[in-house]
């Protein structure tokens, strides 16, 4: 089993479904798709209109009629934007998408899907935000109930017996690259910004969700950021072998990166990165 890490793709940006399909198109020509799962960490829209997600489900659609399997985890922009999300717009994406981030499983958070070798465990990464009080920022808030119900999942012999991949949109980290942009690479106020909230940008009660899965997942999967590095030294801290940001995969926010993806070979846990050429 091979995963497609697909990230933030913001459909509804600039000329996002242009490289979308491009992404999908290079994706199509990978060969079987019984041997591949796309995981797809959120942020599939770039605004939660009932319009952007009928253009996202026209994009994915064709891909899984012909026997694509694609998970989603719900980003905030999934269910707002990027500085708030609404629970009536969270339930429209969760509706447009069921078939996607619920597949046959019941419609709650955690979402398990079992392949013969694989337990995949999706988590909604804007479930505790929902409160008037706690939706501004939309910074990432998983609550203590959909992590006791991923504790609970976790020591099922269906899915201990399994490699286990959680995905989910938030950052669980604070810092990104170990080199931070200058003062000169960015400019003074774009610099002044980053240097003073990166340390508040990281999903809220990431410390609960990493006490909760060290030492049980094989790969973590998330995106929101946009990094696109390979947190893998972070990850093992944890034990976890294999921590992955999936950055943005048609690169909205860096507009001078190519648009990308990983492959990531479950069984080695090696993984390519793809790259796809601008349309
Ligand atoms: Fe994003
Ligand atoms: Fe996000």
């Amino acid at each position: 089993m091979k995963l497609i890490h697909l990230s933030d793709t913001h459909i509804g940006h600039g000329n996002n479904v242009q490289r979308m399909q491009s992404l999908l198109d290079d994706i199509a020509g990978l060969g079987n798709p019984a041997e591949y799962l796309i995981v797809h960490t959120g942020d599939l829209n770039d605004n939660s209109s009932a319009d952007t997600m009928q253009q996202s489900r026209a994009l994915l659609d064709p891909l899984a009629e012909k026997g694509w399997r694609i998970l989603l985890a719900p980003g905030n922009h999934d269910c707002g934007d990027a500085l708030h999300v609404d629970p009536a717009r969270g339930a429209l994406f969760k509706d447009t998408f069921s078939s996607y981030i619920f597949g046959r499983q019941p419609k709650q958070f955690p979402v398990l899907t079992l392949t013969d070798d694989c337990a995949l465990i999706g988590l909604d990464s804007n479930e505790a935000e929902m409160g008037f009080w706690e939706r501004w920022m939309a910074e990432g808030n998983l609550g203590d109930k959909q992590i006791a119900a991923l504790n609970a999942l976790l020591d099922r012999p269906d899915v201990r017996q399994r490699k286990v991949i959680v995905y989910v949109h938030h950052h669980p980290f604070f810092d990104a690259f170990a080199v931070r942009a200058d003062v000169g690479d960015k400019g003074i106020l774009s610099h002044l910004f980053n240097w003073n909230t990166r340390r508040f940008r990281r999903l809220k009660d990431a410390y609960s969700l990493m006490q909760c899965i060290r030492d049980r997942v094989d790969i973590l999967l998330f995106g929101h950021q946009h990094f696109g590095l390979d947190y893998s030294a972070e990850g093992q801290r944890y034990g976890i072998p294999l921590t992955l940001d999936g950055s943005s995969s048609t690169a909205t926010q860096m507009d001078t990166d190519r648009m990308r993806y990983r492959v990531i070979d479950v069984a080695t846990g090696r993984f390519e990165t793809r790259f796809v050429a601008l349309p």
